[in-house]
């Protein structure tokens, strides 16, 4: 069976990327017969009149598993579905290159994107979940998360010194969307004192209350606040509005706004780092190299077997897929019953409620 086959890194870019190309081309090239083509920019590389692709040979894809981004680029404004004459090019451009199926790795959005092109075009598609946020339905863990919590646990520890010296609250921001596992473990593994998650509307007494305690004893209060998370009553804190993305909302700048609501109620100083994009950047740790490898060998398996519109899943330990169709604009959230959650409270984190 000879095979073409387009890989394209869709949304926004997450450690681990690299990993999974590498072993997508590496296990198509070595099962011989198959040609692996990169889509530059995500869905953007389609949309161009003469579509933007190269050649992932042996050689251009060695060397790359540890190193963070995409070397494919990535597009989190690109939308093939825009109008009828997009989705014309985008098909147009799968036939006049002869792909068989285009492997997306990419988040909810992007997955979304390819089961509305599949379903309108008849291209076939294979899924592959990424995202530091973790909130892809069906996937226990996706690559990426454990490199961005590793940066931001890093970041608490290092605030955390400063803090005791000064004797300050201080808030870190994590990204993470509508889902606050980033923030959750996160917070954990950076022994924050208060963690806020998107799924727990806090109350600014219940919050100001825990650090008024902490000003008694411990003389400093770290807060790990996910950037969708609010107090109870306010609306979402949006950085940005991206004008033709499919998913125009950017959050960021919600510690701030804590910042405000606790300064009236404390002696002590309180002082806000949101994290940003340092959390995407970089390269993937030992875990998520090994994760991307395993999720890009079963996009491989996935095609050379036929099991198109398909999505890479993780299910406890082990490795399977679901029906595109099943993740596309879902979202997995931390549930209040969590464990991590009820753990978190069994220890004395406060949680904001
Ligand atoms: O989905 C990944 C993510 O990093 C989110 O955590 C964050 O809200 C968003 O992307 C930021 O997007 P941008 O890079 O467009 O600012």
């Amino acid at each position: 069976m000879s095979l073409r086959v387009g890989v394209l890194t869709g949304g926004g870019d997450c450690p681990g990327l690299n990993a999974v190309i590498r072993a997508v081309a590496k296990s198509l090239i070595r099962h011989g017969q198959c040609e692996v083509l990169g889509i530059q920019d995500g869905f953007e590389g389609l949309m161009a009149p003469v579509p933007r692709v190269e050649l992932l040979d042996w050689q251009r894809v060695s060397g790359i598993l540890h190193v963070g981004g995409t070397i494919l680029g990535t597009s989190n404004s690109a939308n093939p579905l825009r109008d009828a004459a997009t989705l014309d090019q985008v098909a147009g451009n799968v036939r006049m290159l002869g792909l068989d199926v285009v492997i997306a790795i990419g988040g909810d959005g992007t997955m979304s994107l390819a089961h509305g092109v599949a379903q309108a075009t008849g291209i076939q598609c294979v899924g592959v979940p990424k995202t530091i946020d973790n909130d892809i339905a069906h996937c226990e863990r996706s690559f990426g998360f454990d490199t961005a919590v590793a940066t931001a646990a890093e970041a608490l520890r290092r605030i955390e010194s400063t803090a005791s010296s000064h004797h300050r609250v201080m808030i870190v921001e994590t990204m993470g969307r509508h889902a606050g596992w980033l923030a959750l473990e996160a917070g954990l593994a950076g022994a924050a004192d208060v963690i806020l998650l998107p799924e727990i509307d806090y109350s600014v007494g219940a919050v100001a209350a825990h650090c008024r305690a902490r000003e008694q004893r411990q003389r400093y209060t770290i807060i790990c606040i996910g950037e969708g998370a609010k107090a109870r009553g306010d609306a979402l804190t949006v950085r940005e509005q991206v004008t033709g993305s499919p998913d125009p909302v950017r959050l960021g700048g919600v510690g701030h706004v804590l910042r405000m609501q606790l300064q009236p109620h404390l002696r002590s100083e309180v002082r806000t780092t949101v994290l940003g994009h340092v959390q995407r950047g970089g390269d993937p740790t030992p875990f998520d190299r090994v994760l991307a490898t395993r999720f890009g060998h079963h996009a491989a398996e996935l095609v050379l077997a036929q099991r198109f519109g398909e999505m890479v899943t993780l299910d406890g330990a082990r490795i399977g897929s679901v029906p595109i169709a099943a993740v596309a604009n879902v979202q997995r959230k931390v549930t209040p019953e969590h464990e991590l959650v009820v753990m978190a409270r069994d220890i004395g984190v406060c949680l904001g409620d």
